[in-house]
């Protein structure tokens, strides 16, 4: 498939990144399973991942700032472009030996997400969008799911450590939104469960508290496969709360005012 200039510069980063990745994945069913042990190994390679993100998109875009989870902002010459980048998203599955994690890379120009790439090493999906150009998984077509009613749709969640956030409104919101869908489903990685709202194998994802790095990339992913994006007022902070709602756009109104009246009960 013939993609952009800037996708085969976001690919060949992420490429690269990966393979320090699988390498340190297979590494991880090695070490001793003391908690520390892996856990800063997970650290490492985390940090290795985002120096060779860093290195790459720079070389091949001089000057753009650039968001990472583990160095925050650097900023570039270039105030109209900065990347956003999340090295290894769902580090706990990683952890784990769970083959569910993902290189996440978005790309904004004055303020806009205007490409995005959400890679699993494990399996080799590669979700891309570029604005105005449609989603794809590795060179597919990708369209957000078409069911409109919430009793048939399967919707991914968070379960944020009791330590975060406000662990009663999450109870009521999981309580409130089980009643109604056909089935909840949490898998940690948050990029991945906006990917997989763009491939149409969820109908929804919510989650509280996230950080750009999670997101960038999967909100253009789902935009660009024909679904909806919001914060859960039903604004477009995402970005800024951390809030955020996907899905299509029946799906996403019905479960948007489930989950107001839970947080309202
Ligand atoms: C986490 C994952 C997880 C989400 C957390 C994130 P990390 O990112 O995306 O699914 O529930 O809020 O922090 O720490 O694995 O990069
Ligand atoms: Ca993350
Ligand atoms: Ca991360």
């Amino acid at each position: 498939m013939l993609r952009s200039a800037l996708m085969n510069v976001m690919l060949k980063a992420a490429r690269k990144a990966a393979r320090t990745l699988k390498r340190d994945f297979g590494e991880i069913e090695h070490l001793q399973v003391s908690l520390k042990g892996p856990a800063n190994f997970v650290t490492a390679a985390d940090r290795r991942a985002e120096q060779i993100l860093h290195e790459e998109l720079e070389l091949a875009r001089p000057g753009y700032g650039f968001l990472g989870e583990e160095g925050g902002m650097r900023p570039g010459a270039d105030k109209t472009h900065r990347w956003i980048v999340d090295p290894l998203d769902g580090t706990m599955n990683f952890l784990h030996g769970i083959p569910h994690f993902a290189i996440s890379i978005a790309l904004e120009r004055e303020g806009t997400i205007v490409a995005g790439l959400v890679y699993n090493p494990a399996n080799d999906e590669l979700f891309t969008a570029e604005r105005g150009k449609g989603t794809f998984l590795n060179d597919q077509r990708l369209r957000v799911a078409a069911r409109t009613r919430l009793a048939d749709a399967v919707v991914a969640c968070a379960l944020p450590h009791p330590s975060r956030g406000d662990p009663e409104l999450t109870r009521k919101e999981h309580a409130a939104a089980q009643g109604k869908v056909a089935g909840l489903r949490r898998f940690g990685a948050a990029s991945l469960d906006l990917a997989w709202v763009a491939a149409g194998r969820f109908d929804a994802y919510w989650e509280r508290g996230l950080s750009p790095w999670d997101m960038a990339a999967g909100i253009i992913l789902v935009r660009e496969a024909g679904g909806f994006v919001s914060d859960l007022e039903g604004g477009d902070t995402m970005l800024v709360s951390g809030d955020i709602l996907a899905g299509n756009e029946s799906i996403n109104r019905d479960l948007l005012r489930t989950l107001k009246e839970a947080r309202r009960a």
